[in-house]
């Protein structure tokens, strides 16, 4: 597990400028933002679960709440810190989250829980909800279909790391952590448009 996070962490340091010029902003996948951020109450307090460059996800979410972002590459947060400097930024490992029970308002990930392994995603699930507070939504953005662990050689240059599971396990999965599914899509990705990610917006009993 180690060697995984090690590899993913080491490559996004490695391709900070080049995937931040890759970044879409006008598709689909970000357009699903209007509808988690309608409904966050004014001055939600936001974390950015992987939030890379901090470019456009915690930019967009800045302009309607108070941002956190989240990540291990620290190349990232410094674009992040750069780009977005309205926003607070820490280095921290998503499945060692050290975040107060009850604080956030929202999470909303887009493209991280997928690196992470995928025998972890129960934990972090559970772990999301603790820090969130009664009523609070997590908009995330998973695997749509079940790869244990795959490899590419060549990601930007660099090995990289995805590992999910299939769209239905997803969402048993988020019931079973507790959290509520208000809404899920299947979203091609921008650049693979043969693949596609499951979207899912859940909430938090209150
Ligand atoms: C594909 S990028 C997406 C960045 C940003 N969310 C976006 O949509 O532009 C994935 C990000 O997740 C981060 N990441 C992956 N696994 C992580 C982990 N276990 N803890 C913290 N960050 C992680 C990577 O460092 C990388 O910056």
């Amino acid at each position: 597990m180690e060697d995984h996070k090690r590899l993913v962490r080491q490559g996004y340091n490695a391709i900070a400028n080049d995937y931040l010029a890759a970044r879409t902003a006008e598709s689909a996948d970000i357009k699903l933002l209007d509808d988690f951020m309608a409904q966050l109450p004014a001055g939600a307090l936001v974390l950015d679960a992987g939030c890379g460059a901090g470019v456009p996800i915690s930019r967009i979410l800045q302009n309607k709440s108070r941002v956190v972002g989240v990540d291990f590459a620290e190349t990232q947060l410094g674009l992040a810190r750069r780009l977005v400097p309205d926003a607070s930024f820490v280095c921290q490992d998503l499945t060692a989250l050290g975040f107060a029970p009850n604080c956030f308002d929202a999470i909303c990930s887009y493209y991280a829980i997928i690196h992470v392994p995928r025998q972890e995603h129960e934990a972090l699930f559970w772990r999301f909800r603790h820090i969130l507070k009664p009523g609070g939504l997590a908009f995330l953005c998973l695997g749509a279909n079940d790869l244990a662990m795959d490899m590419n050689d060549d990601y930007f240059g660099v090995p990289m790391h995805w590992s999910h599971y299939d769209a239905k396990t997803n969402l048993a999965l988020i019931e079973k952590c507790g959290l509520h599914l208000v809404w899920s899509r299947l979203i091609p990705d921008s650049h693979w448009p043969h693949s596609s990610h499951l979207f899912v917006l859940a909430q938090k009993p209150s």
